[in-house]
């Protein structure tokens, strides 16, 4: 039986050398693993002796405690009755959330993709936003991805009937009632309590395909669970430098009824995420260990916090493997030129989605739209375009965005932050709602692109001369601005 611990006697282990956490209800005596943990102490001894379950949660895997310390850690259960009762002051961050979540406008003001993202900037904690909203370096490839669409443009027909459009599909085999799907993104509750499951649920009113992080906040499980019967998911990979982790959880995952492995290629290492990194180095002063070190371990963040055990040596001959070890049809997900998506043909891929991890690794990786029409032609050269699934994510924000992949030979896109914005202020409502405008959007362009079904989408009906012609804006030197301006004399200056 479990012992019954108040949450007084857990105050009194607030110690480096006897610190105790609640999580979960549950009592851990973190003392010998303190300086053993990934995130760095401060974070610990931040919550210790109090609980800590609403800063472990988002990024942690549900089971993380059970499968890397001993269970000798667990002393037991709080007593819940007396938790409830302990008075959390509430920080000056959480008031700013908490009245800004007061003020939101109301749902139906929403009218498309970037009003979220502005409501969900100011809702969303700072760790959450810099963590979801940041790109690699400079960000040019992260705002590219969306300018790009903007060089294409439309050659519209008209004077013909478009009374009935219907923009449902299929993709891989499944059906969908448009052609996008929830692309994989990791820490869920980072936004929301509840995690990727309010997109599933999201993905089950409106009948989109949802794709599965590997790093979801939820468990595998519990996002499987609340799909519903007929409900079409995907399973996105990380590739574990520990192969019999990924076939348990390859098995697993096809034995739930995913219908389509994505193994993400673009991440042998994570981008330099300047506004994850800094936004922790800024929130947490360094601890005496690592501020005396010459070896200095900041904390990076909290994509590198979670990111560590990807497997740098992936490589195209590990297909056959994954061939052996699945049924499912396998994607590489994040390739970013034609030679990459023939190798995959070639290999036996079922398909590839063209992406640059939505500008969050390499800063100047081409925008998928850029290359899609370079991708088809070649795929279509070497006979490869048969059965072959193309897909794209990245800067997607418009029905029309959608329009242009499609035409330019897209099976379907994948739409990453907008639908976490969504999630993290309005919930389940939320996502659905911007799902519709998506809809509503996309049926728009076609009917006034003379097209009443997926399949009449053609090349033609877009102009893409100018898709090369990049103009980039340098990112302003705020350094020798600043200096600069400092500069500048004071009236008595003899200077
Ligand atoms: C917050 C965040 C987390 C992400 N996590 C993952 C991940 O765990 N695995 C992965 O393959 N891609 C991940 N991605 C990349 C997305 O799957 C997708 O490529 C990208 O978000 C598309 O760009 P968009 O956000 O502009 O729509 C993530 C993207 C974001 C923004």
């Amino acid at each position: 039986m479990s012992v019954i611990i108040s949450p007084e006697e857990v105050a009194k282990h607030n110690k480096k050398d006897d610190v105790w956490l609640i999580i979960h209800g549950k009592v851990y005596d973190l003392t010998e693993f303190l300086p053993d943990h990934p995130g760095g102490q401060k974070i610990i001894m931040k919550y210790a002796g109090k609980d800590a379950t609403k800063a472990f949660e988002p990024i942690h895997p549900p089971d993380i405690i059970q499968r890397f310390l001993s269970p000798k850690v667990c002393m037991g259960s709080v007593d819940l009755a007396k938790l409830s009762k302990v008075v959390v002051e509430e920080t000056e961050e959480d008031k700013k959330v908490r009245l800004a979540r007061e003020n939101m406008p109301r749902l139906e003001e929403m009218y498309n993709s970037f009003d979220f993202e502005t409501v969900a900037r100011s809702v969303l904690k700072s760790d959450a936003w810099a963590y979801y909203s940041s790109g690699s370096d400079d960000e040019i490839t992260m705002r590219e991805n969306h300018s790009a669409f903007h060089r294409i443009w439309f050659r519209p027909r008209v004077m013909v009937n478009v009374k009935d459009v219907d923009t449902s599909t299929t993709m891989l085999g499944s059906r969908t009632s448009l052609p996008i799907y929830v692309t994989a993104t990791a820490l869920g509750k980072l936004g929301h309590p509840e995690g990727e499951v309010v997109l599933t649920k999201a993905c089950k009113s409106r009948d989109i395909i949802q794709m599965i992080p590997t790093l979801a906040s939820c468990s595998f499980d519990e996002i499987v669970t609340a799909a519903g019967p007929d409900q079409t998911q995907w399973l996105q990979l990380y590739v574990n430098s520990n192969r019999e982790v990924s076939e348990k959880f390859v098995r697993h995952a096809e034995s739930r009824g995913m219908k389509g492995l994505f193994i993400t290629a673009d991440a042998p290492q994570l981008g330099h995420r300047e506004k994850d990194m800094r936004q922790k180095y800024i929130q947490e002063e360094p601890d005496e260990i690592t501020r005396n070190s010459t070896a200095v371990v900041r904390d990076q963040g909290a994509a590198r916090a979670i990111s560590q055990f990807i497997d740098p040596s992936l490589c195209w001959d590990d297909i056959a493997w994954f061939k052996s070890i699945t049924k499912m049809p396998i994607l590489i997900k994040g390739i970013q030129t034609a030679e990459d998506a023939v190798l995959a043909a070639r290999h036996g891929c079922k398909g590839v989605v063209l992406s640059n991890h939505g500008g969050r690794q390499l800063d100047f990786a081409p925008s998928a739209i850029e290359i899609l029409a370079e991708v088809m032609e070649a795929l279509k050269r070497e006979n490869l375009d048969q059965g072959f699934e193309v897909y794209i994510d990245g800067g997607i924000r418009r029905g029309s965005d959608i329009f242009k992949a499609i035409a330019l030979g897209a099976t379907g896109v994948g739409i990453g932050r907008p639908f976490l914005y969504a999630m993290s202020s309005y919930g389940v409502e939320g996502v659905e709602r911007l799902m519709g405008l998506f809809q509503d959007e996309f049926e728009m362009v076609m009917r006034f692109m003379g097209v009443t079904k997926i399949a009449d989408i053609k090349p033609d009906m877009v102009d893409i001369r100018n898709i090369k012609d990049h103009f980039v804006s340098n990112p302003t030197d705020y350094l020798s601005k600043l200096a600069y301006e400092k500069m500048q004399p004071r009236h008595n200056s003899k200077l």
